[in-house]
């Protein structure tokens, strides 16, 4: 574990171009880990700094120049507290998504929002429920309040089965989560089977609608469920700055619901989590149609180095709309994750119907072009 902490601080670190807090890296432990990497940074010498990080899906190209300038100019606000700039941002998500700012709740990244509902949710007791595997945070945050998460696994495709989904849905279902398109499988189901779910599922139980890689689809394909709140269901969409934005560093993204539905998760959430830098380049970014443009555009030609050797090697992969693919790693993903740690290269392995799968981020071509070079010399 200490190796592995290390090794988080160290990449963070450089990141940023700054020594990291204990806090960050420590909130970074409580991310999921594979049985894998328990295993690895468990047992592993001291690593090597991580040149190429295609573990957290994290936009190489941000934060973009709009987003820089805003911070710099934030900076000097950096003494007063952003009580005010905090409600005049929800004023312009509010505005951005069509609702009023009280459906509107901004939190420190929106893994922090998953968890203040997977709190706010838990509480009552009962039941979560989701595909799986999918992004863990609401449902293992809740689990801390003794609410039990049932899983469905994802088809044989590696796509969400919200057929199956809706089957299991119990008398003490509190939630339901979904991600559309999924992490770590990264695939797509088609936004009229999301939507004919929402709306028949949310007439009886609250439906949480994960965004997260929404805007890695082309526009014409981007299909929030926000409509639905602006209908008054159930429904609880996030989103955030930290993919198609390049902001993870940041911590900001939002959450998008009726205002008792935000009133309800707002009292599990602490005080304001924001920070001024944070909410000036969100603010910069929202509407920055060209750098989302060319990350999503850099990203498919990116993903499409990892892809193609992929088929060529003759793995199983998920068929990946956002910026990471996951594969059937064939033999020993402890190994790899090793090996290629050892090369300061950093992946992510997930457990899932008892084998280990590779999730790669998708980096730079350059990156990828190297992720494949160093991965067919240990495959
Ligand atoms: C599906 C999904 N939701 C939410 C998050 C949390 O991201 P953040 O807290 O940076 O907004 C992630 C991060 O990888 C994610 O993959």
């Amino acid at each position: 574990m200490n190796a592995r902490r290390e090794w988080l601080k160290t990449t963070l670190a450089l990141a940023a171009g700054l020594p990291l807090g204990a806090g960050m890296a420590n909130q970074l432990m409580a991310a999921p880990m594979s049985e894998a990497e328990k295993n690895f940074f468990g047992r592993s010498p001291l690593l090597p700094p991580m040149k190429i990080r295609l573990g957290s899906n994290e936009n190489p190209y941000g934060p973009s120049e709009k987003a820089r300038q805003a911070i710099q100019q934030a900076l000097s606000e950096g003494n007063r507290y952003p009580f005010q700039v905090v409600n005049d941002f929800k004023e312009t998500l509010a505005a951005h998504e069509g609702v009023t700012a009280d459906h509107i709740l901004v939190g420190a990244g929106s893994g922090d929002l998953l968890c203040a509902t997977g709190a706010a949710f838990s509480l009552e007791g009962g039941r979560i429920l989701s595909g799986f595997p999918t992004f863990p945070m609401l449902m293992n945050y809740a689990e801390v309040f003794k609410t039990t998460w049932d899983k469905v696994n994802v088809n044989d495709e590696l796509v969400y089965d919200y057929e199956a989904v809706a089957g299991q849905i119990k008398p003490d279902t509190r939630l339901v989560f979904i991600c559309n398109p999924n992490n770590p499988t990264g695939t797509l189901v088609n936004p009229g089977v999301v939507k004919s779910f929402t709306e028949e599922v949310s007439k009886k139980v609250t439906v949480f609608s994960d965004e997260a890689y929404l805007e890695f689809l082309q526009p014409s394909q981007q299909v929030s469920m926000i409509d639905f709140v602006k209908k008054g269901a159930n429904v609880i969409v996030s989103r955030t700055f930290s993919k198609i934005h390049g902001l993870a560093g940041l911590r900001i993204g939002y959450i998008v619901a009726k205002p008792d539905i935000i009133r309800k998760i707002q009292r599990n959430h602490p005080g304001i989590p924001n920070n001024q830098l944070a909410i000036a380049a969100a603010k910069a970014s929202l509407g920055d149609k060209d750098f989302m443009d060319m990350s999503r555009r850099k990203n498919a030609e990116a993903r499409k180095i990892l892809t193609d050797y992929l088929d060529k090697k003759g793995y199983f992969y998920g068929k990946s709309h956002t910026n990471f693919v996951m594969f059937d790693s064939k033999s020993d993903a402890q190994g790899k994750l090793s090996q290629l740690a050892q090369q300061g290269i950093a992946i992510r392995v997930w457990d899932y119907k008892g084998m280990q799968w590779l999730r790669v981020s998708v980096g730079t071509s350059e990156e990828m072009k190297a992720f494949v070079k160093a991965f067919d010399q240990i495959a």
